[in-house]
């Protein structure tokens, strides 16, 4: 048994549609969530900003007593995960590889389109991850570098007509190339999902590592014997490293349940 808290981190708001799925396997289990929204995008950033910010947040969460961490978020998986896994002595997940399980799964004409950020699409990480599991699937992927910042302005804009302008530009080739499945590589993309289904056929199916991440969370906690006491609720922090105030009505409508406690932390100082 354990009773501490799971940490999650990202970038900003995406991890909270990780966070969530969390939530509904592990309901007993507390969490303590980090969004750096002060410094998104990562994906637009150089793979040594991406690991720096990585360990200032995972020092910022250790600083908490967490039993375990994970990274909910792909870029940081993509860049960071190998440094921080040799450099911390702590179980720790990261989303790529339950993404890259969920869309060759998915896909039955094996042609699997991948959208990321531009460091998580140059990185090649799903490419190495999704023909490790099946090599005769065919890989069509796509950077969308606007689509963090349009997730973190706010609901207004996650189903607007400029978002939709931007993903027919972005998905139209992907559209084209026959794809079935479409991997939601980057823990934002499930915010702006209604807009890309409208772009997309309706035949395409869409998937995020959340669920698939969420899977291997509860397998961590099980196999490490690490569960929270039954009898004790579990109780849930948040951070940001920008404004509370913006923070907490759409963390509030991610997780679908009301949040005021949002904490701003200076992310600098870790
Ligand atoms: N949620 C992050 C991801 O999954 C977004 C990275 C960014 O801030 O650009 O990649």
């Amino acid at each position: 048994m354990d009773n501490r808290p799971i940490g999650v981190f990202d970038s900003g708001l995406g991890g909270l549609t990780v966070l969530k799925e969390i939530i509904n396997l592990l309901p007993g289990e507390s969490a303590v969530y980090f969004g750096d929204s002060g410094r998104a995008p990562y994906g637009t950033k150089s793979k040594e900003t991406v690991v720096k910010y990585t360990f200032q947040n995972m020092r910022f969460l250790l600083n908490h007593d967490i039993k375990m961490v994970v990274i909910a978020c792909n870029t940081m998986s993509a860049y960071s995960f190998r440094q921080v896994v040799k450099s911390f002595d702590i179980p720790i997940v990261e989303v790529i590889q339950p993404g890259a399980v969920t869309g060759a799964r998915e896909t039955k004409n094996k042609k699997l389109g991948i959208i990321g950020t531009p460091a998580t699409i140059s990185s090649g990480a799903y490419d190495m991850a999704v023909n490790g599991i099946d090599s005769s699937i065919e890989i069509f992927s796509k950077a969308c570098p606007l689509f963090v910042p349009l997730a973190e302005e706010g609901r207004e804009w996650w189903e607007n007509d400029i978002t939709l302008r931007i993903a027919e530009e972005y998905l139209i080739p992907l559209k084209q190339s026959g794809v079935d499945t479409l991997v939601l590589g980057c823990t934002h993309y499930p915010l702006l999902q209604n807009t890309i289904s409208r772009v997309m056929d309706k035949g395409v199916k869409l998937v995020s590592s959340a669920l698939e991440t969420a899977k291997v969370v509860k397998n961590t906690v099980t196999d490490n014997n690490m569960q929270r006491n039954v009898q004790l609720k579990p109780v849930y922090r948040y951070y940001t490293s920008d404004s509370v105030e913006k923070f907490e009505p759409l963390c509030s409508a991610i997780l679908g349940t009301e949040i005021t406690s949002a904490e701003r932390v200076d992310i600098e100082k870790y």
